[in-house]
């Protein structure tokens, strides 16, 4: 896969090369290129926002630069790349996007600053037939899609093949069966006089597995019961019912 990410702080985005995500770009199963968006202006201040139409506070990004810069990093072709657009008026960025998205040779991030990017950016490029996806990662603002940014591309690499050491890894964590993972525990068996519960070490793996899935049940239905509400009919059985 490769990523672009545009940006007027690319040293925002230094973090994509530390730990998992610099291996992963060392063994090259991920390229990432991050783009400064001032390249593409043309004036001594290298302006990249103006004040909005209709008036108000803050400022928007001008469509020109954004133009020019989104020509030159979204190919064009038989399979061009998806434009991100991190925005808290987007839709919610989820496990299932990220999945989706790990099915993609490209994807291309435009980092928004100030009040957002001039809507006739993203018009243009959906009229060209790019898929324009504009996401939000909480209900919260921040200052930027920067932060965003490194938080999708971090949950979307860690579902390409090969990052993780083990595949089980990304397969078993908490949404990919829709419930929130139970707690974990390692060496050793007694720690401050808190012993390890006794079923998991006791090599069953039947009840192990029971009771992982009954501690994720439970913890679902305390810390996030709409995820339980949001469940197909048949992702419970009797026994699930029971807990
Ligand atoms: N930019 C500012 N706030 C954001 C959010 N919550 N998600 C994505 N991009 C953002």
């Amino acid at each position: 896969m490769r990523i672009d990410v545009v940006t007027i702080f690319p040293a925002y985005l230094d973090p994509l090369r530390e730990a998992l995500l610099g291996r992963a770009v060392e063994r090259g199963l991920l390229e990432i290129a991050v783009h400064d968006l001032r390249r593409w202006t043309h004036d001594v201040h290298q302006a990249v926002d103006d004040a909005p139409y209709g008036g108000g506070p803050g400022m928007v990004m001008r469509p020109q630069v954004w133009g020019e810069a989104l020509d030159e990093v979204l190919p064009a072709g038989p399979q061009p790349a998806r434009l991100v657009v991190p925005t808290p008026a987007g839709r919610p960025f989820t496990q299932t996007t990220a999945r989706a998205w790990a099915d993609e040779q490209r994807l291309v991030f435009a980092c928004g600053r100030y009040e957002g990017i001039d809507e006739r950016v993203l018009l243009d490029a959906r009229a060209r037939g790019i898929e324009v996806d504009e996401v939000s990662i909480g209900d919260y603002v921040l200052v930027g899609g920067e932060v965003a940014v490194l938080v999708m591309v971090e949950a979307v690499a860690r579902l390409l093949p090969g990052v993780l050491g083990n595949p089980r890894s990304a397969a078993e964590d908490s949404f990919s069966d829709g419930l929130l993972e139970g707690p974990s525990y390692t060496r050793p068996e007694t720690w401050r006089e808190l012993a390890v519960p006794d079923v998991l070490r006791g090599g069953n793996h039947a009840a192990i597995a029971r009771w992982r899935r009954d501690r994720a049940l439970e913890r679902t239905r305390d810390r996030r019961p709409d995820l339980l509400d949001a469940l197909p009919p048949d992702a419970l059985d009797a026994a699930d019912r029971a807990v």
